[in-house]
């Protein structure tokens, strides 16, 4: 299967309020944190050490800590969402980037909720649209995207058809 599926979202206008369930904060990255989100990631995205966290996201021209947002509870950073660009300076064109929950803590929406801040984020900061790339099965997210009013791009027609197989799942047809 070619390719990674992507959606945007354009404009802001329609977000709803943010509000996290009892026992959970919302908070944006503290120098360190790169062990907590590597062991995030680690349950549902690629393969993380501290070292590869600098390399790849918090070193990188265009990180800011205020566009590393994580939800805790207690101490304990529990899922992670981040806004980020893909050019350094650009800022217009949001991408919302490694959205995920650790396992013990999935099935609250706190990857909408993580995915709200994001998207909250890029409305208060004038940016007129926001992308991601997904994959077709990742349903759990792909049904808090959709939810959230991002859209399929669809680049081709074998995109098409991956989208309705996704749209099957989410409603329980496959
Ligand atoms: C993405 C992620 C953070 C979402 O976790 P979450 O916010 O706890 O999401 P939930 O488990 O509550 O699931 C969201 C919705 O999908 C639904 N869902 C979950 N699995 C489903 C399935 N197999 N089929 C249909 N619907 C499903 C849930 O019922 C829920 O629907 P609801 O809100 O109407 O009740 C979490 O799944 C995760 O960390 N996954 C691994 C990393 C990942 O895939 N990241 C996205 C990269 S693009």
């Amino acid at each position: 299967m070619a390719g990674q599926l992507k959606m945007i979202m354009h404009g802001f206008d329609s977000l709803p309020e943010f509000a996290l369930p009892e026992g959970y904060l919302l908070r944006t990255y503290l120098p360190g944190d790169e062990a907590a989100w590597a062991e995030i990631m680690n349950t549902g995205i690629g393969e993380w050490t501290e070292e590869k966290v600098h390399q790849e996201l918090t070193d990188k021209e265009q990180f800011l800590p205020e566009r590393l947002f994580f939800i805790t509870c207690g101490d304990e950073p529990v899922a992670s969402a981040c806004a980020w660009v893909l050019k350094p300076g650009e800022t217009e064109k949001g991408y919302l980037h490694m959205v995920c929950a650790l396992p013990d803590h999935r099935g609250k929406q706190l990857g909408y909720l993580v995915t709200l801040a994001v998207l909250h984020y890029f409305r208060d900061h004038g940016f007129k649209d926001c992308t991601l790339n997904t994959d077709d099965g990742r349903i759990p997210a792909l049904k808090s995207y959709l939810r959230l009013g991002f859209e399929p791009v669809y680049e081709d027609d074998a995109h098409r058809a991956r989208w309705q197989d996704v749209y099957d799942m989410i409603e329980g047809k496959k």
